[in-house]
């Protein structure tokens, strides 16, 4: 990633996790934050690498994300007496990147942060860019710094130990930033299935990073550029809020918000693809309370909201609608 002196490298590869040292810097204190759902041999293997180490446990859940818990983190690396030259590495999915990433920069106003992530969402998206938050007064991400990592380790070995339902959530993302911005890549996950796609995961990891990184380095700070990669977010996240918490993963609301904002052409290509992944097409939940969420999730954008259309897959715009304007189109497609 470049961009400055906040540049840092992504390395995509097997069996990395014990040689996370041949990537980041560990000759000091590291403080490894992972949750008690992943595997703990992952965050043992990285942990061994620093010099001085403690493996701190979240549990596993978008409830993490929230002030108790990184009230609890702070105090964590307080303890452990970090100092501005050590560092924190999250090794976890979206919620551990981003609770942890977010630790780091307050952390003595901010410290060291390295991701190692083990979901394919975070492999794909979450864990290259900088954005972390959590979420506070019922509002998703609200609270958040952008901070870039100082590397990421991507170990597809971990993979293997991930259910089928992850995968797939973790692909929508792919899915999503194929769709907006890279038809090639949207043809290949089109035309492949999920099992073949595993087999090659390092390139269709990269070939999504690639697009995040072009966008990131173009727009860190979410101007302009960037809002495309909230692509099928906006309904997505009034949808995951309205279903409850882990009902519907977050690759598969963002899968259901994407379909309203498409060209009935692009649609097609698209439903076909959700499909051949085990991805849902349908929503039977109710939409217009996912939509005043979504509302209730954006109040703080007095000017409307942005949302990402794609006409031609591979291709997309960005347009500001009025909430009205917002409910017509999710409305409109969902039926109710
Ligand atoms: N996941 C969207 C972004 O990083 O901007």
């Amino acid at each position: 990633m470049e961009l400055g002196e906040r540049s840092y490298k992504i390395t995509i590869g097997c069996g990395l996790l014990r040689r996370a040292s041949d990537f980041f810097r560990l000759e000091r204190a590291a403080l490894v934050v992972t949750d008690d759902n992943i595997p703990q041999i992952y965050a043992e293997s990285v942990a061994s690498c620093a010099k001085r180490r403690e493996i701190y446990k979240i549990p596993e859940g978008e409830g993490s994300k929230s002030i108790d818990t990184l009230s609890a983190l702070l105090g964590k690396m307080a303890e452990m007496k970090l100092t501005r030259s050590d560092c924190v590495i999250a090794v976890g999915g979206g919620v551990v990147g981003d609770l942890t990433g977010l630790a780091a920069s307050l952390y003595m106003r901010g410290i060291d942060f390295y991701n190692v992530p083990t979901s394919l969402l975070a492999m794909v998206d979450s864990s290259i860019g900088g954005k972390t938050a959590i979420n506070h007064a019922g509002i998703k991400n609200i609270v958040g710094a952008f901070y870039q990592p100082r590397g990421v380790l991507i170990d597809t070995d971990v993979l293997a130990t991930l259910p089928e339902r992850h995968i797939a959530a973790g692909l929508c993302e792919a899915i999503k930033m194929a769709a907006t911005s890279d038809e090639e890549l949207f043809r290949y996950i089109e035309g492949a299935d999920t099992a073949q796609i595993l087999s090659s995961t390092e390139d269709m990891i990269a070939r999504a990073l690639n697009i995040k990184k072009r966008v990131v380095e173009q727009d860190e700070r979410e101007s302009g550029l960037r809002k495309i990669l909230n692509f099928g977010h906006t309904l997505g996240h009034g949808i995951e809020a309205s279903s409850g918490e882990g009902v519907l993963y977050h690759g598969e609301c963002v899968a259901l918000g994407m379909l309203p904002m498409c060209s009935p052409k692009a649609r097609e290509r698209l439903i076909s693809t959700l499909k051949r992944h085990r991805l849902p097409t349908e929503y039977h939940g109710d939409i217009a309370a996912a939509i005043a969420l979504t509302m209730h999730d954006k109040k703080a954008n007095a000017g409307g909201i942005d949302i990402i259309t794609v006409d031609c897959i591979g291709k997309c715009d960005i347009r500001t609608v009025s909430a009205d304007e917002f409910a017509g189109i999710c409305l409109g497609y969902y039926g109710k």
